[in-house]
């Protein structure tokens, strides 16, 4: 059985990772009959204490941590013994990752088929991510040395309140062996997802405001599977 992995990474602080995995991985789960689990790496465990709200609808959660519950000390090796464990019993892991993750050494240990890496359109954002993304590319090599495939890396121009913001991106990362996601707008109704609302209202109106962003998340991350199935 294929399980798939798609991470979220970015060693900038705030760019949207977790506010990504944890809507992604949920909108994944309610569109497609699949086994979905989220692994979080951030001590703050932000997205895994957000998706275990959604354990009755069999969305697993899992934060993985070093003995002294620091995410991003986890060994190499554990990280691989762990993923392996999630992978025989979910069709797709959606790992979200802290800011100042080394790609390097857990990127080969995560194998992920994809990794998104939010930008929020500022100059300091576009910058830290120009100075980051060749780490990523590298480690993204490895990964294919080992499996055979590149894991695809896509940029999610974030926080964008301007048509011309999305463009100013696709300009900034010319020349990066990276594609481009459509861009996920500023909005209010996303920087209040991560408290309990009764009904999940909050997460709701994300859907309801935003639909079209989540919904390509979804298809793009099923269609890679898709691609892989028939790949064998
Ligand atoms: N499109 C958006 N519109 C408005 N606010 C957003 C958007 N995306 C993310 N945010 C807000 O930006 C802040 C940072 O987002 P998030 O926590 O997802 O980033 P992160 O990359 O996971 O950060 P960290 O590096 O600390 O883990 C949060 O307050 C979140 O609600
Ligand atoms: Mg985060």
């Amino acid at each position: 059985m294929t399980c798939n992995t798609v991470m979220f990474a970015n060693a900038k602080g705030g760019a949207g990772k977790s506010t990504l995995a944890f809507l992604s991985a949920i909108h994944f789960a309610a569109t497609y009959d699949l086994r979905v689990c989220v692994i979080d790496f951030d001590r703050l465990r932000t997205t895994y204490n957000a998706v275990r709200r959604f354990a009755g609808s069999g969305v697993q959660s899992y934060y993985l941590a070093d003995e002294h519950g620091e995410g991003h000390r986890v060994a190499p090796d554990a990280v691989r013994a762990s993923l392996q464990t999630r992978r025989a019993a979910s069709d797709v892991l959606f790992v979200d990752t802290p800011a100042g993750f080394p790609a390097d050494t857990m990127v080969p240990a995560i194998q992920p088929d994809a990794i998104f890496v939010p930008v929020s359109v500022s100059d300091a954002d576009i910058m830290a991510t120009k100075a980051y993304l060749p780490e990523l590319e590298e480690a993204a090599a490895r990964v294919a040395e080992t499996t055979g495939v590149r894991p695809r890396i896509m940029l999610v121009p974030n926080q964008v309140f301007a048509e011309d913001q999305a463009l100013r991106i696709r300009d900034a990362f010319r020349g990066h062996a990276v594609r481009i996601a459509p861009a996920l707008a500023f909005s209010r109704a996303l920087r209040e997802v991560f408290h309990f609302e009764p009904g999940d209202t909050n997460i709701a109106s994300v859907y309801l405001e935003d639909g079209g962003f989540f919904k390509w998340m979804s298809a793009d991350i099923f269609a890679l599977r898709q691609m892989q199935l028939r790949q064998g």
